[in-house]
């Protein structure tokens, strides 16, 4: 099935448009805008878009077509393909690593909404708390950090299994397909969702104020976010995250074209309408309806840590409970759309390994969509059962926010400097639907990578408080304070009152969870550089 074709071109722009919407959009970017003051965050996110997100998609869109016009569908080959130098091919790595070790975690977010789908309509969060139930659905217990959460791993099962029965498919006849389907759902759900929140009635049931006040909140742009480098940071990395770029699913879909296909308005198109979704649709339904209720003040402090599981899977189901009739037809379709962002998502994750194993090791689609399966199941088992541990957030760092950042870096270099910018232009511009303003020229060539080398820098070496004073810090001998969050601050376990595997009572503490999971990524990035050092072994033996 190596010569599969998009079927159509709304196909092929709802399905990119699928994989950049996702659980980002409605969740991490929501949190991510209260938690770096709102409007304040909006500024650096709209230039980070322009200046690295757009360019980047570009760049993607170029290498997955060039790619695929030599049959390489996943990043190793493609990036292999764009130099004569042998080790660019193991960077292009990191698109079979996070894409794999993202879809492990990911699948587990999505399962969470298919539950939470199914639970909302039967009625269940009138009977429990969603405030009691997301902990104990989680296996959240006191006394270990070990227990194996059933229901949990039930509904991880089935979001698994319909994601590789969709992979095995086919592009036009899955991937496509449930673009189509869900795509529409999606907005369909999101809009009356919104419509519905924005409605609310300051006064009656338990409204505190007006949703207006989240909307203003989030919308209304500040340029006091530009001066605070921690503001820069997260915004991009939530360009990197919603747009998917730096992961290799681009490249993957992208690879799917033939070589004068446009590739400059579509990735356009894909890429704006993931912002309209993010920011338009996103940005009005957890802040306003969650600030209507308790407060805007209530509402950041919900949204601590980033990641928006707080207000999406507690507050908003015990909101919608005094929706009367409304109440799980709202909770259904809040699920169900996080359901479809999430879907369209992971199928594009999963998508360029299974190419992989087709294209580079002559596996059999089904076969290689069912490895896919079981390697995420076996990494997305550590996360469903070290949850507790923090296991999910560890891959959610170094999969989800570094890697990305690392491999967007080395794309983004070798396809201006090695490829070379005339023939990158040529690529990006060759039967372009659209005039592509010629200072992007200028941009991917440098403004581009040294934008990715910026935030690369400040992830690893990101402070604690305020940069200035950090600064000030350091030229006083004070020494630099890495925060628990940077890179170096993780691996050196900064913050952490007593670093030890076991406690007193011989239990496995958080570390030694976290120090595991992080030993389990590197051992899968090197089994999968293995795996590509060997499909090249066997194509340098079939051509001899
Ligand atoms: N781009 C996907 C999201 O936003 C991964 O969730």
């Amino acid at each position: 099935m190596s010569g599969q074709r998009w079927g159509t071109r709304i196909g092929l722009v709802l399905a990119m448009a699928g994989n950049a919407v996702g659980l980002g959009n409605f969740l991490r970017f929501p949190a991510q805008a209260a938690q770096h003051g709102g409007g304040a965050f909006l500024v650096p996110y709209l230039v980070s878009f322009l200046l690295m997100g757009i360019p980047l998609l570009w760049v993607e869109w170029a290498i997955g077509r060039h790619g695929g016009r030599y049959g390489h569908h996943s990043a190793p080959g493609m990036l292999d393909r764009l130099g004569p130098q042998p080790w660019l091919k193991y960077v292009g790595v990191f698109g079979l690593f996070t894409n794999l070790t993202v879809a492990a975690y990911y699948c587990y977010i999505e399962s969470w909404t298919l539950a939470y789908v199914w639970h909302s309509i039967v009625g269940t969060f009138r009977q429990v708390a969603p405030s009691a139930f997301f902990p104990d659905y989680l296996g959240m217990r006191e006394d270990s950090l070990l227990a194996v959460p059933r229901q949990a791993l039930f509904w991880f099962l089935a979001t698994l299994t319909l994601n590789v029965w969709l992979l095995s498919r086919g592009l036009t006849r899955g991937i496509e397909l449930a673009a189509k389907i869900g795509m529409p759902l999606l907005l369909v759900f999101a809009s009356v969702l919104a419509i519905r929140g924005l409605l609310l009635e300051p006064g009656a049931g338990g409204v505190v104020q007006s949703p207006m006040v989240g909307l203003n909140f989030v919308w209304q742009p500040q340029v006091s976010g530009l001066l605070d480098p921690s503001t820069w940071l997260a915004a991009a990395g939530q360009v990197f995250f919603t747009l998917s770029v730096g992961m290799g699913s681009i490249h993957c879909y992208a690879s799917y074209l033939r070589e004068r296909d446009d590739i400059a308005l579509n990735a356009a198109a894909a890429g704006w309408m993931n912002e309209f979704v993010e920011v338009v649709l996103g940005g009005t339904i957890l802040i306003p309806i969650a600030t209507a209720y308790l407060g805007l003040e209530a509402v950041q402090a919900a949204t601590a840590g980033g990641s928006g599981f707080g207000l999406g899977f507690l507050t908003l189901p015990t909101l919608f409970a005094s929706w009367g009739w409304f109440a799980p037809i709202a909770g259904a379709m809040w699920f169900g759309l996080l359901f479809f962002a999430g879907v369209t998502s992971s199928l594009a994750m999963g998508q360029p390994v299974v190419a992989f194993l087709q294209d580079e090791l002559r596996v059999e689609h089904r076969k290689a969509a069912l490895t896919f399966g079981a390697a995420t199941l076996l990494l997305g088992f550590v996360c469903v059962w070290l949850y507790p541990g923090g296991s999910f957030d560890e891959f959610d760092f170094w999969s989800g926010t570094f890697s990305l950042v690392v491999f967007a870096l080395g794309e983004s270099i070798i396809f201006a400097w090695i490829f070379g910018m005339d023939r990158g232009w040529e690529e990006i511009t060759r039967g372009a639907d659209m005039h592509v303003p010629g200072v992007f020229r200028f941009v991917i060539r440098f403004v581009t990578p040294a934008f990715i080398l910026v935030v690369f820098v400040g992830a690893l070496v990101e402070p604690v408080g305020r940069w200035g004073a950090a600064v000030r810090s350091l030229f006083t001998g004070g020494g630099w304070p890495f925060s628990p969050t940077s890179v170096i601050g993780r691996v050196a376990h900064v913050g952490e009152q007593e670093y030890r595997w076991l406690d007193e009572t011989g239990e496995f503490t958080r570390s030694f969870v976290q120090d595991a999971t992080r030993l389990l990524l590197l051992a899968v990035f090197i089994a999968c550089g293995l795996l590509v050092w060997k499909a090249w072994r066997l194509r340098a033996e079939e051509r001899a």
